[in-house]
């Protein structure tokens, strides 16, 4: 009988150490879209600032095409009190963390805010290390739906256990939350992160600079580029759920606006989260015109959630293919030299197969349509050699559907 009690004790021990142990299931079942204070304010965030973005994301018409989530990243913290409890910054977050969220929620946006797995944060405020439960209780209570989550003073830290268990205590707190991994591949989150969070980072931070390094001594940040050399063969871990993130968007910063469109496409081709990092509230009209197309947030925000990759590479002439649902493509021709080039592709002769999905595209068998999602326009079919000069470091993006005529 004694043993029979033990057993049903360890069978219920079990069964609560499962239900308590996962991340929210289905909350990023496309790549999640929003804006993070970091790339333009670094640590100067304040809650008149965080409120203005969330107007500004509402007016820009941003809010309409997708983009949901304000996230406050570094640098909001103020002390951790004699309780454990974590408390934002009293100067610049006066009226509370709760406050704020009320605010972004009205308006049908949603809050992310960042803490760090270490005992303090990249810019050295109180991280959450030994107050994982504490901190999600808090942030459940403040009403915070994503939450960033670092990788700096790591040392004596497993990752796996580290994001595990945040991971866990967001789920014990209640609250769904969009759990974003921020290691930046150093322990290749990919290979683990798909039943922890919903998007891990792939590299070192980004920095608004099409094809560069910034060496800051003891680390560097990386143009758009760079980022993308730097990962090429991890797509295979990417899917509904679980996301590769090459990080941030630099739109709308100090590169071209060619460079901007390529940077944003290529995200898209990626299924990368789309996570902005502008100044949202005093916009060029490019840029607001290149977040909010459409046609290109549908290609990243496409249901399969299958990564795109890179079909073929020729003196700085690439090609970047996306299976899309129905059975359609998006094709991105990019022009990584300093000079305009001409692009010349022949439909017929090239056979697609995606080597992870195993979906194909052959024009020489189906015909399809085609739309060129920059210019907005319908531009003939897969019959016609496609020929167009692309600018430096630029772009043509195009989605091809099953011609049903
Ligand atoms: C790290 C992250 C960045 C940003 C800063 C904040 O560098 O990778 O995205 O969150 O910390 O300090």
């Amino acid at each position: 009988m004694k043993l029979y009690c033990l057993l049903v004790i360890a069978l219920l021990m079990l069964l609560s150490g499962l239900l308590y142990a996962q991340k929210f299931e289905g909350l990023a079942l496309t790549p999640p879209m929003g804006w993070n204070s970091w790339n333009t304010f670094g640590c100067d965030v304040n809650e008149g600032l965080i409120r203005e973005m969330a107007d500004a994301m509402v007016s820009s018409g941003m809010m309409d095409v997708g983009y949901r989530y304000i996230i406050i990243d570094d640098c909001w913290h103020g002390i951790r009190d004699s309780l454990g409890f974590i408390h934002p910054d009293s100067q610049r977050f006066p009226s509370g963390m709760k406050a704020l969220a009320d605010y972004i929620h009205i308006r049908g946006l949603k809050l992310g805010i960042y803490s760090c797995a270490g005992e303090k944060t990249c810019a050295g405020r109180p991280g959450s290390r030994d107050h994982e439960y504490q901190d999600a209780r808090t942030y459940a209570q403040w009403g915070v739906d994503y939450l960033k989550y670092d990788w700096c003073n790591n040392t004596g830290l497993n990752s796996v256990v580290a994001y595990t268990t945040m991971r866990d205590a967001l789920f014990a707190a209640g609250r769904p939350v969009v759990f974003s991994i921020c290691e930046w591949g150093d322990t290749k989150a990919w290979e683990w992160g798909k039943d922890v969070g919903h998007l891990w980072r792939t590299t070192g931070d980004i920095t608004d600079c099409y094809d560069c390094e910034v060496n800051h001594g003891t680390w560097s940040s990386w143009g758009i580029m760079k980022i993308v050399e730097m990962r090429k063969d991890i797509r295979q871990y990417a899917g509904p759920d679980h996301w590769n993130d090459p990080d941030m968007l630099e739109v709308g910063k100090s590169m071209s606006q060619s460079e901007d469109r390529a940077h944003f496409s290529l995200w898209c081709m990626m299924a990368a989260p789309l996570i902005a990092g502008n100044d949202l509230r005093n916009m060029k009209k490019e840029t607001t015109g290149i977040l909010t197309n459409v046609e290109m947030i549908a290609i990243d925000q496409d249901l399969l959630g299958i990564q795109g990759f890179r079909y073929d590479a020729k003196d700085d002439l690439e090609v970047w293919v996306k299976p899309l649902k129905d059975g359609e493509w998006a094709v991105c021709f990019l022009n990584r030299s300093t000079i305009p080039r001409e692009m010349i592709f022949d439909w017929s002769k090239n056979v697609i197969t995606d080597p992870v999905s195993r979906w194909a595209l052959d024009p020489g068998i189906t015909v399809y349509s085609i739309r060129n999602l920059w210019k907005k326009k319908e531009i003939g079919t897969t019959k016609s050699i496609f020929q167009a000069v692309i600018p430096v470091h630029d772009v043509v993006v195009l989605r091809l559907r099953k011609n049903v005529d």
